[in-house]
């Protein structure tokens, strides 16, 4: 059991971070909530000095409204420059960043704007460490919402070992507060097994009653296309592996 610290999680009100915020409160910790919600802005800088008085750590689970690269990268540099300085400010002693399992094998978009980030936040101050994650649980929906046209949703053909947001957040909430980061600045993080993501996002269609059909798809223009296809997103043998698979996980939401 660790003492109780005060840990700041920007992104608190996301598909992750409200995990993190709620894992960290049920273990004691006091949660410096960052989101623009709360009134606390990473990108501005707008109330990140009072929301880090204290903090020991700060969890990085924020992301910009757009998934293109150049838009992407601008947010992750930026947030990670003020969370940098404005940690260093506050005397906190570590950042942990979400990131995304196999992004450095990315040839382009969102993925390779979260290699910027890796490395804005690596580079310092504050001493740092990444937590790569496999695609959510959580994920899925907002997928076959982007894909769905009318009846049909097209969603690509990627093996993908798919993992809770909970699970992820008691990994990131581990690494907050662990004396010692161990070897290496990545830390990977994924569920119990591979899944084909058009058979699950056709698993959750079926159980949300819509769209009627989910379609894999194999989209040419897509540079990590044959990544998605071949296993390129999945990972390492030294990764972290735990459930739910995504069935159970599935059986137990509520719409
Ligand atoms: N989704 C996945 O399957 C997945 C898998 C692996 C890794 N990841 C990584 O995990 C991280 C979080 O992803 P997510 O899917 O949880 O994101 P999300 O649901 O889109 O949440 C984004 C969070 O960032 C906050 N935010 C946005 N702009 C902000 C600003 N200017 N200042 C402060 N907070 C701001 C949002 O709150 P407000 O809008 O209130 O500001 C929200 O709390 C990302 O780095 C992502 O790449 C995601």
């Amino acid at each position: 059991m660790q003492a109780p610290a005060k840990i700041a999680v920007a992104g608190a009100t996301g598909r992750v971070g409200r995990h993190i915020a709620a894992v960290l409160a049920e273990r004691g910790h006091e949660v410096a909530a960052i989101s623009r919600a709360q009134g606390v802005d990473v990108i501005t800088g707008a109330g990140l000095d009072a929301a880090l008085q204290g903090a020991s750590c700060i969890i990085d689970a924020a992301t910009g409204p757009s998934p293109e690269q150049q838009a992407a990268t601008e947010f992750f540099t930026t947030a990670a420059r003020h969370l940098h300085a404005a940690g260093q400010r506050a005397g906190v002693g570590r950042i942990v960043a979400l990131s995304i399992v196999g992004t450095d094998r990315s040839a382009g978009g969102y993925a390779l704007a979260q290699v910027a980030h890796e490395q804005a936040v690596l580079a310092g101050p504050v001493p740092a460490r990444i937590l790569r994650a496999t695609q959510f649980h959580e994920f899925v929906a907002q997928l076959l919402d982007w894909g769905t046209r009318g009846d049909i949703a097209a969603v690509p053909r990627m093996r993908t070992q798919l993992v809770a947001a909970r699970t992820v957040a008691e990994v990131a909430a581990d690494l907050a507060v662990v004396p010692e980061l161990g070897d290496g600045p990545v830390t990977e993080v994924g569920g119990p097994r591979v899944e084909f993501l058009p058979e699950v996002a056709a698993l959750f269609a079926a159980r949300r009653g819509y769209p009627a059909k989910v379609d894999g798809v194999s989209d040419p223009a897509d540079p990590d296309r044959e990544l998605y296809e071949n296993g390129g997103m999945l990972p390492g043998p030294a990764a972290i592996l735990a459930g739910p698979t995504f069935e159970e996980w599935l059986a137990a939401v509520s719409f």
